[in-house]
């Protein structure tokens, strides 16, 4: 596993490509300027259009400095910084400050000021500087793709959600799924993205569990750093968010999420530094909440400490939709630009300035930071043109994310694959699988083509919070890849009903769903809508019955005895039926594993309960503690001995592998270990290595410090070498804030799951 991909697109000299586009000279192919392109020997050196494609692109290039001589900033070969530092100095103060602030959000009446026409139709609106040709920020949000393109009367893909992409555990993937978001934020003429969530899986509860990446802080802040590495590199300005400890929806706009700084540091501060460090975002979206009692957007802890001076963030910090509750205090913090409207970033922010308590020098960091994301991001050179999406490249990007994020967590008798010689009839039970597939909600929802699949009475278009199901039938999808198997419906409305077909039936397929959304949290992890009861009766009448799950996150499995076979699809995106019928008959082997635990009962969770709301009057001082610390996820049930449901990391395959051989270097930091698959069918294992602190130490569990991919024919052995993460061993010393290798002998362990490492080895620090 490694950290920065190589860049998988065309970026040779990006100043040169500029140059080109500007002077109206077709593109140049793969990997060429115009020198590669005389040296290119399918067109031979002397060719007649080489020489004039060179000539061309030399006085168009002269054309271009000349032109811009008296715009240096405007140089795509200078480094962004000094871009920013260039074209500041010819600002003016109103200038400045009208980079600070939103200008309202499309579609949402309270919200709309006299520029909120201009935003696409999207999230925000910021004003650029037209003079000196700065383009202002057209926004919007992109969680698992781009959101109100329905309602724009535009397409756009959906991909699997955020945390079934993490279950890929595939870098690449997940770089591939943010190219084709990036891609289509253009298309649609937007140029900055607010995806990017990697707030850590503490409460699996809430509401946007789908929309992270699950509960360990290197595999969250891997998959959604190259998510966001790869859709920044299409020209849009990348985002972060949201920035930090924003980990239940309960109470959000208020709640005191209450850690120790250590705590914070080596769990969900961690999983952002991973995710910044590679994406290098142009921007980072402090939360609603608050962090040990100051709101994520005036903590200077967090902002102006950790950010911007430990980690180096050069870009900007943009608050979440109202998220700004002071002037001075927030810009002081490191707040650089409030959205979505200028409450406090507005006349307000002008006034303090003009009375000098805001410094003209804060007032410059902040446009600088906004200036600099906005080269970094690649918006000024090449801003977006609308255009037609590649749906083409969307499904087929979203089809394979979703084959790699299809959990199999359960296959009794190895009852999946469906073998259509020895399967005659299949019944098909719930979930509206006649028609569709469940996808997230709120400000990550992603509107579906053509409209809910499942239409409420009396409804014509859809609205926050509505349950959306995508027209993606499984049950179509099955009957293409079975076509001579019986395979009938049944709504699951009427358990007698659908134990009467599952009883006729070879074989059972139940799709169980639950919805989640921002802005609220689940009540508990059980299946709504009595599924629990469905399912029970379903398996009571074909003990060959498989679940399907569609869910955000966790759920509990009273039934899990009584079915042979359980897949996770999770939120399964605009191809999502597809791929998962090229799993369910085998055409694909599973691979996907958990990126958070599934507990048996919230009972287990560190917080039994979340804590319920108090009285309007008293809403500041509702709060969290997080008492288990850096505890999150499988660290937690380690500690308590608790077992789960299913541990993080585990997902079945339809082979089978072995592990031996574990060797551990010490100065290098690395595993050596062999994986056999020991199977009848190729397959891709995800092998994983944990490290636990030496004896002695006070936070001694295991951590995941990396991974492989390996993929294996039936009978192959494979000796992989996997780098040990340092990120995700060192301790924080609050007194020094500083990281450090406690010394010791460090436990390793390899396996399948967390909670499945047949080999131990040992890494020694002195
Ligand atoms: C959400 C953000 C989102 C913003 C704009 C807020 O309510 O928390 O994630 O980007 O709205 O839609």
């Amino acid at each position: 596993m490694g950290f920065c991909l190589a860049r998988r697109h065309f970026e040779p000299d990006y100043a040169q490509s500029l140059n080109r586009i500007r002077a109206g000279i077709p593109q140049l192919p793969h990997g060429g300027d115009a020198f590669k392109l005389m040296n290119n020997r399918h067109l031979g050196s002397s060719s007649p259009f080489v020489l004039l494609a060179a000539i061309g692109i030399i006085l168009g290039a002269t054309l271009v400095v000349a032109q811009d001589a008296d715009r240096p900033w405007m140089n795509p070969r200078l480094p962004p910084e000094e871009r920013a530092e260039q074209v500041l100095k010819q600002m003016t103060l109103e200038e400045k400050l009208a980079l600070v602030h939103g200008n309202g959000m499309a579609h949402v009446p309270n919200w709309q000021m006299p520029l909120t026409y201009l935003s696409n139709g999207g999230a925000g609106y910021v004003e650029g500087v037209k003079r000196l040709g700065i383009p202002p920020l057209v926004i919007s949000d992109a969680a698992y793709g781009v959101r109100d393109s329905g309602a724009n009367g535009r397409y756009a893909t959906a991909m699997p959600s955020n945390l079934g992409a993490a279950s890929s555990w595939d870098p690449e993937s997940a770089c591939s799924y943010g190219e084709v978001i990036g891609g289509e934020l253009r298309a649609q003429g937007f140029n900055m993205t607010l995806g990017g969530g990697v707030n850590l899986t503490r409460e699996p509860r809430n509401g946007r569990t789908f929309e992270y990446a699950g509960e360990d802080p290197l595999l969250a802040g891997t998959l959604v750093g190259n998510m966001m590495k790869c859709e920044q590199d299409q020209h849009v300005i990348g985002d972060i968010k949201h920035y930090a400890l924003n980990d239940q929806e309960t109470g959000r706009f208020m709640v005191n999420s209450v850690i120790s700084k250590r705590a914070m540091q080596e769990s969900d501060l961690l999983a952002f530094h991973i995710a910044i460090s590679i994406a290098n975002p142009g921007a980072v979206m402090c939360s609603y909440n608050r962090i040990n009692g100051n709101f994520g957007c005036e903590n200077s802890y967090t902002l102006r400490d950790v950010l911007k001076n430990d980690w180096g963030f050069k870009g900007f910090v943009i608050s979440d939709w109202t998220g700004t509750h002071s002037t001075e205090k927030a810009s002081a913090a490191g707040l650089d630009q409030e959205e979505p409207m200028a409450d406090y970033f507005g006349p307000k922010l002008k006034e303090a300035v003009d009375s000098g308590r805001v410094s003209l020098s804060e007032i410059d960091d902040h446009a600088r930071r906004v200036l600099y994301a906005e080269f970094l991001g690649g918006v000024v050179d090449d801003p977006p043109h609308k255009s037609v999406v590649d749906v083409e490249k969307g499904l087929e990007v979203a089809q394979r994310m979703e084959e790699r994020s299809i959990v199999l967590l359960k296959n009794n008798h190895s009852l999946l694959p469906i073998i259509p010689s020895q399967v005659h009839s299949i019944a098909i039970i719930g979930g509206h699988a006649d028609v569709g597939m469940l996808s997230g909600g709120g400000s990550a929802q992603v509107d579906p083509p053509g409209g809910n699949a499942i239409m409420p009475p009396g409804k014509g278009e859809t609205h926050w919070q509505d349950h959306i199901w995508f027209p993606t039938s499984p049950l179509k999808a099955l009957r293409t890849k079975l076509p001579n198997t019986k395979i009938d419906f049944d709504a699951g409305t009427d358990p007698k009903s659908a134990a009467n077909l599952a009883k006729r039936s070879d074989l059972t397929i139940i799709f169980a769903h639950q919805w989640i959304s921002e802005d609220m949290d689940l009540p508990s992890l059980s299946l709504p809508d009595s599924q629990d009861a469905l399912i029970e009766q379903v398996a009571g009448a074909n003990p060959r019955t498989i679940v399907v799950l569609e869910t955000g996150t966790a759920v509990t499995m009273p039934w899990l005895d009584k079915v042979a076979a359980v897949v996770e699809a999770w939120y399964a995106g605009s191809a999502g039926h597809k791929a998962l019928a090229n799993v369910l008959v085998g055409d694909i082997s599973p691979t996907g594993k958990l990126a958070i635990t599934f507990p048996k009962s919230e009972t287990d969770l560190p917080h039994p309960v979340i804590p319920p709301l108090p009285p309007q009057d008293q809403a500041l001082s509702y709060a969290v503690h997080y008492e288990e610390g850096p505890k999150v996820g499988y660290k937690w049930y380690e500690t308590q001995h608790k077992q789960p449901l299913f541990g993080f990391g585990f997902g079945l395959s339809y082979t089978t592998y072995a592990y031996s051989d574990l060797s551990v270097d010490s100065n290098a930091k690395t595993a050596r270990f062999a994986v056999k698959n020991t199977g009848k069918r190729a397959g891709t294992e995800i092998a994983e290595v944990y490290a636990r602190l030496p004896r002695g130490q006070d936070e001694s569990f295991k951590r995941l410090v990396g991974w492989k991919r390996v993929t294996l024919d039936p009978g192959e052995s494979q000796t992989v070498t996997v780098a040990i993460d340092p990120r995700a061993l060192q301790t924080f010393d609050e007194a020094t804030n500083r990281w450090n290798f406690a010394p010791g002998d460090y436990g390793v362990f390899v396996g399948a799951s967390s909670d499945n490492t047949p080999l131990t080895a040992s890494l020694a620090v002195r």
